[in-house]
Formats: C-alpha cells, structure tokens, sequence
C-alpha cells in the first residue's frame, strides 16, 4: 500500500487525477471503477480540464460506478447515474454506451447484481477503481458489518442515512431505502485500487482502516491485503495515521 500525502483537498484532486490520466495514457481503453459523493468531484473537475486543453481522451474509455440507490432512475437529480453525467460523462468524449452504472429501477435483486458482476466479467474486469472512504470506513455501500459481503448486492440503507438524504428529497417516502454496491470482493478484484481521502473528520476512519487490523467493522481495512493500492489523502485526513 503506497501512502501518498497531498496538501489540501485541491493537491489530493490533482494528483489523483494525474494517477487516472497515467492509466489512461497507458491503456487508452482502460475499465475504470468510479466513485461518488463529494471527495471525487475535484477530480473529474481536473480530468475535465486536463480534457479540454486536448490532453486527455475517453473514446475508448469504459467505466463502472460503485454503486446506485435503487428504485430512483437515471433522470432523477439525487441518482448517482445523474451525478456521473453531471460531474463527469457529459464533459468528456466518453461513449455513454460505454458508462455503467448499476440499474436502480431494476426491481429483481439477484437478476440486477448478477448482470452487473457478469457486465464487469465481461469487460475484462476492473483496470483501476476508484474509491472515497466513509466516516465509518464504508466504501461503496459495504457498511460495517460481521463479514464482509464478496460480490454486488442489495443493501437495506440505515435509519441515520435515511433520514440524512430526506433533506434531498420532498417527502421521506422518496428517499432510497436501499441501494445496489459492488461488493469487496469485486472492488479487491480490480488490478489496481486509488483511494482518495480528504479532512481532518475522516482521520478516524483513516487511522482505523490503514492503521489497526483488518475487519469487517471496517470495510475499507481489507484493502491492506490488495496488491497494488494507492492512498492518496490530505494531510488532515492523514493526521492521526502513525
Ligand atoms: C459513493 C461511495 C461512497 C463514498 C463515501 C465517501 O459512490 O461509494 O462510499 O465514497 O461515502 O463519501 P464523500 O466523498 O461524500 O465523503
């Protein structure tokens, strides 16, 4: 596991993003895992940039996102499907055919989760996966938990996140009760992992994910046992690492 330390949450986008453009260069027809919530955002800002000056290009460029809230469709503002279009795929000369994302209207559980760990299968399998780290040491939707659960699967969204999202949404009844996520097994499975972390209220998280053992209480801490993970973290997010 490479630790990487970045100033700020600015200097954490850059480099990641530079990490990103290196596979991209290297293999123009990369599968890249994406992530979403707020830390990424600086870095597809940054891709974009480095895009429109002419130096980056996603023609042949796939991508799998994570994970998606279910029963919300692609259209729906609060979708991680919109916000990939939003921060990313309609700023770029990415096919859409070629972006995936896990299918939140599809009501059939098992039927949506097998067809997202064949999809991944079939592309080849994961060139570099980008992740953002919960407080609790969540990546994608894999909450704390007894064990760590190995492939996509459907997730029961907790009291506390549900009323957190309502704030989005016009009545509760709206709000995801669930969400599809890749599983661990399907993030330790791609070739390379970039983790990305900024602020000093996520140093616990990192402290107890890269710093003490490996458990499901700790979804994030099972990345110490892939091959080839980056970290690249602010130094506040790195401030309570030894
Ligand atoms: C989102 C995802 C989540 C976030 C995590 C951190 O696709 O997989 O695990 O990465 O919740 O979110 P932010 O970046 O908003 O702190």
């Amino acid at each position: 596991m490479r630790i990487i330390e970045a100033q700020d949450y600015k200097d954490m986008s850059r480099k990641a993003a530079n990490v990103i453009s290196a596979q991209m260069i290297l293999k123009p027809e990369s599968v890249i895992g994406l992530a979403t919530g707020s830390t990424p955002i600086g870095v597809y800002d940054q891709l974009t940039e480095w895009y429109k000056k002419g130096d980056l290009d996603f023609s042949k460029i796939h991508t799998v996102n994570l994970d998606e809230y279910k029963g919300i469709d692609a259209e729906n503002k609060q979708s991680y499907h919109y916000f990939m279009n939003q921060h990313l795929f309609s700023r770029v000369n990415i096919e859409l055919q070629n972006t995936f994302v896990p299918d939140g209207m599809n009501e059939n559980q098992n039927e949506e989760c097998q067809r997202y760990e064949k999809l991944i299968a079939g592309l080849g399998g994961v060139d570099l996966q980008l992740l953002g780290l919960g407080h609790n040491g969540h990546i994608g939707f894999n909450e704390p938990a007894e064990v760590f659960v190995k492939q996509t699967h459907c997730v029961s969204l907790s009291e506390k996140t549900i009323q957190a999202n309502q704030r989005f949404f016009e009545s509760k009844e709206q709000v995801p009760k669930q969400a599809y996520t890749m599983g661990i097994g399907t993030i330790m499975s791609a070739r390379k992992i970039l983790i990305i972390i900024s602020g000093e209220d996520k140093a616990e998280a990192v402290k107890k994910s890269f710093g003490e053992e490996i458990s499901p209480h700790v979804p994030a801490s099972i990345l110490q046992l892939h091959h080839d993970v980056t970290v690249i973290a602010d130094k506040a997010a790195l401030s309570k690492l030894d």
